[in-house]
């Protein structure tokens, strides 16, 4: 387990700006540790920067030898279509050095992502284990993105979507379906976090599953399972109705701005259960 990265993730993070929530932070640290754990060997990409917030976090995973691929058009914000966010080479690179990152592992690039080929990230940094996505919001290049995730992953690499099915940026979730049409390798859905989509080989599907589902952290914020793209999968998201009531409001609540108190509180309630239930189990059997 890297312990800078778990303590980016806890704490380093939130002094970055950006867009990278705790949930979805836990499922790159699960991911990338499981994948180190078992030799899963490959590079970390990400397509959208901003100031590196999740870029960080993956960088942060890398092993002797791997290495990281970033792209962003950073000061070419013209082709910024969408106004979302708004790269910064300078800050990437000093909050990578703040955050302990060894900047001769990681390559930025500055051009749009529609530029980058296939060959540009397999002959620098070579398959990726982990591919974020989280650049331009338009349906073309949503899914021209994820073609090159699909181009460039290692077999048991791993997608990450942002903004999927979020009302805001309908056009995130044309381009995944067009892209999911067209695709030419069996790559599915297998969660969805806090505001992204993850993705892997089918023949990877289920293994990734069980560690998501073997997280004592994520399992207070699992909302549902529901069948999507082929198969059931976790829901880690829930939207607050007007009419919920105040508890669910609290927990809500909780959840959404203190993620850990609430994995915390959730963690001493399940072990005050199991010390109770032995005396229960006792004080029944004895009035039988
Ligand atoms: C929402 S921000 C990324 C947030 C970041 N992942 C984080 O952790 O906070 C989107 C980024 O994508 C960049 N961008 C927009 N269109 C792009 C394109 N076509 N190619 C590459 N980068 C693009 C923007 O400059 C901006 O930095």
């Amino acid at each position: 387990m890297s312990s800078a990265q778990r303590q980016y993730i806890l704490q380093g993070r939130k002094k970055v700006r950006g867009w990278f929530y705790r949930v979805d932070a836990e499922f790159f640290f699960l991911l990338t540790d499981y994948q180190n754990r078992n030799a899963l060997d490959g590079s970390v990409v990400e397509i959208g920067l901003h100031h590196g917030q999740s870029f960080i976090a993956l960088c942060l995973s890398l092993r002797e030898g791997q290495r990281a691929y970033g792209i962003d058009i950073f000061e070419q914000q013209s082709l910024n279509g969408d106004r979302s966010g708004h790269g910064d080479r300078g800050r990437v690179e000093r909050n990578l050095r703040a955050a302990g990152v060894d900047l001769s592992a990681v390559v930025l690039d500055g051009r749009p992502s529609g530029s980058v080929t296939p060959a540009d990230i397999l002959g620098t940094v070579g398959a990726a284990r982990l591919f974020s996505i989280d650049g331009g919001h338009q349906r073309e290049v949503v899914c021209e993105d994820l073609a090159l995730a699909e181009k460039t992953l290692a077999q048991h690499g791993v997608v990450a979507l942002d903004d999927f099915l979020r009302p805001e940026w309908p056009d995130v979730s044309a381009g995944y379906f067009a892209w999911f049409a067209q695709r030419s390798r069996p790559i599915v859905p297998f969660a969805f976090g806090f505001n992204k989509l993850y993705l892997c080989y089918q023949s990877h599907l289920a293994r990734y599953q069980e560690l998501i589902a073997s997280s004592e952290f994520l399992r207070p914020f699992l909302c549902k399972h529901c069948s999507f793209g082929g198969s059931q999968i976790p829901v880690y998201q829930k939207f607050l109705q007007p009419d919920s009531q105040p508890q669910e409001r609290w927990l809500e609540y909780l959840k959404l701005y203190h993620p850990d108190f609430y994995a915390t509180c959730v963690a001493v309630r399940r072990v005050l259960r199991r010390r109770r239930e032995p005396r229960r189990t006792a004080a029944r059997d004895a009035l039988h």
